[in-house]
């Protein structure tokens, strides 16, 4: 009896090890049957088509890599270059990933969009920095200018600051308008501009598609710094928006922003399809047409500005298996062009057909 006992344990450990070394095989690079077909998005956009990447699926996950190389011209990281993660402490730098990130985009002749410099989700120890007024400027200062000088001639462009409108219109206060004024955004943008010359600069903003209030007040933010001669290049919409969003307000938020004479930079798109947070909701072929048809017409409304002010389009990431949605709001959701199989959903098609 024993020794059955034992031949089972072997048999099972056998097995064990079996399933496993198949698990590891499924990491391997598989070639998805899109990929050999030549479309992408890329090739098919007149303008730079890109994603936010997260730079620990670069690394370990072959077939999102792939799909980088394949699809995109232009990439933001995520995460990776928000101060948070550059200067986690008053005096930890860490720029290994950042870097990674940069070196990836160049192997791979993708162009790099650096987000984000100025933000108000900022690491915790500025809430309890020890310094005056002047201490403050030089620290923002020195911040901004080791990060783009850095990366000078290697990020094409940075989103200088981030989300810095309220809702109703008015000046945010985060901890950078506290400590350094009202008119903090046009020296964040003048020490990038000494930093990097070349750089294109941005102001980077969410809500203009569904809020008129706000959209007025970004756009008067940034005619104001134009007029002023303050070096800014262009505007972000970052529109993480839904399915159902009206076309009126799609198109109101992309040809506002192309009035300005400024670059346009849809800069973190995505489509909710399940934006009232149903927990139980599945992903119907009928959501993914709607879906489809409203990426169509985001990339039709964009690809008739004028050429010169295409900055390009950037989703928040690429699949719906890594998109920030289901964690931020904690509900299912499927907004990007690929799967979680890497596979390419109406979504995709929708972009092909707008930019006909
Ligand atoms: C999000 C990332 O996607 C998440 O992984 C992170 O936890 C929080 O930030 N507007 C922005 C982006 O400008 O930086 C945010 O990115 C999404 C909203």
């Amino acid at each position: 009896m024993k020794i059955y006992k034992r031949l089972f344990a072997v048999t099972l450990l056998l097995l064990f090890a079996a399933c496993s070394k198949e698990n590891t095989v499924t990491t391997i690079p598989y070639i998805t049957p899109e990929e050999s077909d030549g479309v992408s998005l890329k090739s098919s956009a007149p303008f730079p088509w890109g994603a936010a990447v997260n730079v620990s699926l670069i690394k370990s996950n072959a077939a999102y890599r792939a799909l980088v190389e394949k699809e995109m011209s232009s990439l933001t990281s995520e995460n990776e270059m928000k101060m948070s993660r550059i200067r986690s402490s008053q005096t930890a730098w860490y720029f290994t990933d950042a870097d990674y990130i940069v070196s990836f985009a160049q192997e791979h002749n993708i162009r790099v969009h650096g987000h984000t410099l100025i933000w108000h989700r900022s690491p915790a120890w500025l809430d309890t920095y020890q310094g005056d007024a002047a201490a403050w400027e030089a620290m923002f200062k020195e911040y901004i200018q080791t990060v783009v000088g850095r990366y000078k001639g290697k990020v094409t462009s940075w989103d200088v600051v981030n989300e810095a409108i309220n809702e109703d219109g008015t000046l945010r206060t985060s901890i950078w308008q506290q400590k350094l004024g009202n008119d903090y955004i046009a020296r964040a943008f003048q020490y990038a501009h000494e930093a990097d010359p070349g750089a294109l600069l941005f102001y980077n903003d969410y809500g203009n598609e569904y809020s008129t209030v706000k959209r007025e007040a970004i756009l008067a933010l940034v005619n104001s710094l134009k007029s002023r001669g303050i070096p800014i290049n262009g505007i972000g919409l970052q529109m993480h928006t839904r399915y159902n969003q009206s076309d009126v307000n799609l198109a109101n938020a992309i040809n506002s922003a192309a009035q300005t004479g400024l670059k346009v930079h849809i800069a973190e798109l995505d489509i909710a399809v399940n934006p009232d947070n149903n927990q139980s909701l599945t992903f119907t072929s009928s959501l993914a047409q709607q879906q489809a048809d409203k990426y169509k017409f985001i990339v039709k409304t964009y690809n008739a500005i004028p050429k010169a002010q295409q900055f390009g389009i950037t989703t928040w990431n690429l699949t719906d298996g890594d998109t920030w949605i289901t964690g931020e709001y904690k509900r299912p959701d499927w907004p990007l062009p690929f799967d979680s199989n890497y596979k390419r959903k109406a979504a995709y098609q929708g972009i092909l057909d707008g930019l006909k």
